[in-house]
């Protein structure tokens, strides 16, 4: 295994990723231009420069079967018969012999031929399979590609990474053994056989296929998918976990005189108004750019539908950052209602919940049922709907737009328990500051489906009132702290952690200003620290000691080699090649604990990885720790110091 794939950033599925090849670093998402060296468009040297194109693709047979580019390719390599010194990819012609029908390669000799000329990345010969192909005929594909696999890996010589193709047309179990199978073998993964779907706009059964695979594939490689080349697809492909993917439709496009909108296309002849502000465009009038002729129209063409292809490729990145993918795919499948019934179809399926955060740098913008049913909101309002908000006989149900529970007047209280009728659905007082409820942005247009009935004999209660919520500048009662505690506690780590941190003597700090919850202690020691931003726990070691003893292993585990134990007790990052084993329940970005393989507590921290992703992953970070137990220790305070000194 050759491949160097390391996770810098993520928002779910989503995620930007380090590359490395020999021809240097690729930063992904990232869209891989096709080169034909029979009739470049635009030129290597441009596409390196002022395009900052890391990666290109190039199809291996091409030049394989015409005699003079196969000798240059074979004593200059294939960087610089492209004339490209960043990484280069080659395709083995299994597109081309597919649709020509003319299969006049062998699978081992295209692929030596790839290795000899040095590609970064060469790809096994695979067999296409057709979205109408039956049963049959798709198990076949996979089987004979998965064959040619394993075949050629022997054949494998110096630094060129090794790709192989899932294939399996629409069967769904059919691709998820394929690309589980795959991605163990191979460094690089791609999915194939979507090329007609993306041509007939058949997005629904192509999110399908990308939704199998992401069930099972192996994440710590590349995934790419083949020939989604239009900027419309992209955020829905990236949301369900693809990481590559090749275009040669911006030259395509080109010449048919086709200009891509990030929303679809349009002729260049009916241009009247260019909203377009592209490097290509900016420096032509409108009325310049549909004059233009033959070479020179193709050019300007291909050069603005790269832009337009790239630019939604760092939109997308910016999106992944910011965690507000999910806002962004929302909006941009609106463009197109074969995009739109894609876009409800991952909804529904529930592609990405294992990869879902509990919680993420911005909120979602709900605007309707569908924004309100998109999976990591959904699968929030059923936890927060599945705990009882307290342990009285009766219930107040309080009708409130933005429940506030530090804001809220407790006088209204008495001895019942609160639940806020909210845009979003029905939610627990002591939740209404916890991700996503009080981040999200919701249309003022918005109600949710509720039934207070259902909710208030499903929580076993013996009556209910409803009311308007009423605010007070009053702080609330030190045991409403404790409650909001131990509902946070239960949404977050599960009802046993929350009944263990309260079945200790605690206390709670919080802010003088907002009365917002702070830190909770026990006998002067810090055990869980309040984050405003998104009003869920941060662990501190001695929280992580009470959530140990609690929670029967492996739950909330991470498992660390004896090598790596000391780093991570000193409060280093844990590194995924040091991790041994982890809970496979745990999400990205839950807090979790550390420990050794004797089950003692080394570090407490938060995931970078979910726990089946930290046992895929052998590259970059696992855990990034807070605080080991020797640094907690060491941070003892005073009058704590004084104490070991006295005796
Ligand atoms: N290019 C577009 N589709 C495919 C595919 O299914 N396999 C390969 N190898 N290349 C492709
Ligand atoms: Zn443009």
């Amino acid at each position: 295994m050759n491949v160097d794939f390391e996770l810098l950033e993520r928002d779910g599925a989503a995620r930007i990723c380090r590359f490395k090849t020999p021809h240097g670093t690729v930063e992904t998402p990232a869209l891989l231009p096709v080169l034909n060296p029979t009739k470049l468009v635009i030129t290597p040297e441009e596409l390196r420069r002022s395009f900052g194109i890391e990666m290109v693709i190039t199809n291996a047979y091409i030049i394989y079967r015409n005699p003079e580019l196969r000798e240059r390719a074979r004593k200059e390599g294939v960087h610089r018969l492209l004339g490209f010194d960043g990484a280069v990819m080659t395709d083995s012609g299994t597109f081309q012999s597919h649709v020509y029908r003319t299969i006049e390669i062998k699978p081992e000799e295209i692929f030596d031929f790839q290795i000899e000329i040095g590609s970064d990345v060469a790809t096994v010969l695979d067999v296409f399979s057709e979205p109408e192909f039956s049963r049959n005929e798709a198990e076949n594909s996979v089987h004979l590609t998965l064959q040619r696999t394993k075949d050629v890996l022997s054949r494998m010589r110096g630094n060129s990474m090794i790709a192989s193709t899932i294939q399996g047309s629409l069967y769904q179990d059919i691709r998820e053994e394929a690309a589980a199978s795959i991605s163990t073998l191979v460094d690089y993964c791609a999915i194939g056989g979507v090329v007609p779907l993306m041509e007939q706009h058949r997005y629904r059964e192509l999110i399908s296929i990308i939704a199998a695979t992401l069930r099972t594939v192996n994440r710590s490689r590349p995934l790419h998918l083949f020939g989604a080349g239009h900027p419309s697809i992209l955020p829905l492909a990236v949301m369900l976990g693809c990481d590559l993917f090749d275009s040669a439709s911006y030259v395509k496009y080109a010449y048919d005189g086709r200009m891509m909108l990030e929303w679809g296309s349009t002729d260049l002849e009916k241009l009247r108004y260019n909203s377009c502000t592209c490097p290509a465009c900016i420096s032509h009038t409108v009325d310049e750019l549909r004059s233009l002729k033959g070479e020179e129209r193709t050019i300007f063409l291909a050069r603005h539908n790269l832009h337009v292809l790239l630019s939604t490729i760092k939109r997308i990145k910016q999106a992944i950052r910011d965690g507000e993918l999910w806002n962004l795919v929302q909006n941009a499948s609106r463009a197109d209602p074969a995009l739109f019934d894609a876009f409800l179809s991952a909804v529904n399926a529930g592609a990405t919940n294992a990869f879902e955060p509990l919680s993420r740098k911005s909120g979602f913008n709900v605007m309707d049922s569908i924004s309100l049913s998109i999976p990591p909101l959904r699968n929030a309002l059923e936890r927060a709907g599945s705990i009882r908000p307290g342990k009285a006989n009766e219930l107040l149900f309080l009708r409130a737009r933005h429940p506030y529970f530090s804001r809220f007047d407790f006088s209204m209280k008495e001895d019942r328990d609160v639940a806020c009728i909210t845009p979003l659905g029905i939610i627990p007082l002591h939740l209404t500051e916890s991700f996503p409820f009080a981040q999200s942005t919701i249309a003022s247009t918005l109600r949710a489906n509720i039934n207070i009935m259902e909710y208030a004999e499903r929580h076993g209660y013996t009556s209910f009132f409803i009311s308007e919520y009423r605010e007070s500048n009053a702080p609330p009662p030190q045991e409403e702290y404790l409650m909001q505690c131990r509902a946070v506690m239960h949404y977050q780590f599960g009802e046993r952690a929350a009944d263990a941190i309260l079945s200790i003597p605690i206390f709670t700090v919080s802010s003088k200003n907002t009365h917002k919850l702070r830190s909770v202690f026990h006998n002067e020691r810090q055990l869980l620290f309040f984050r405003t931003s998104d009003g869920l726990f941060s662990l501190k070691f001695e929280g992580g000691k009470v959530l140990h003893s609690a929670l029967p292993f492996p739950k909330l585990r991470v498992i660390c080699t004896s090598e790596a134990a000391p780093f991570v007790s000193s409060g280093r990052t844990l590194f995924s090649k040091f991790a041994v084993d982890a809970d496979p329940a745990l999400l990205p970005g839950d807090e979790c604990l550390v420990v050794n393989e004797a089950d003692e507590l080394l570090a407490v921290g938060r995931t970078l990885l979910s726990g089946k992703e930290i046992m895929q992953f052998r590259k970059g970070v696992a855990v990034e720790v807070r605080e080991g137990q020797a640094s907690a220790s060491s941070r003892q305070p005073e009058h704590m110091k004084e104490n070991h000194q006295l005796s």
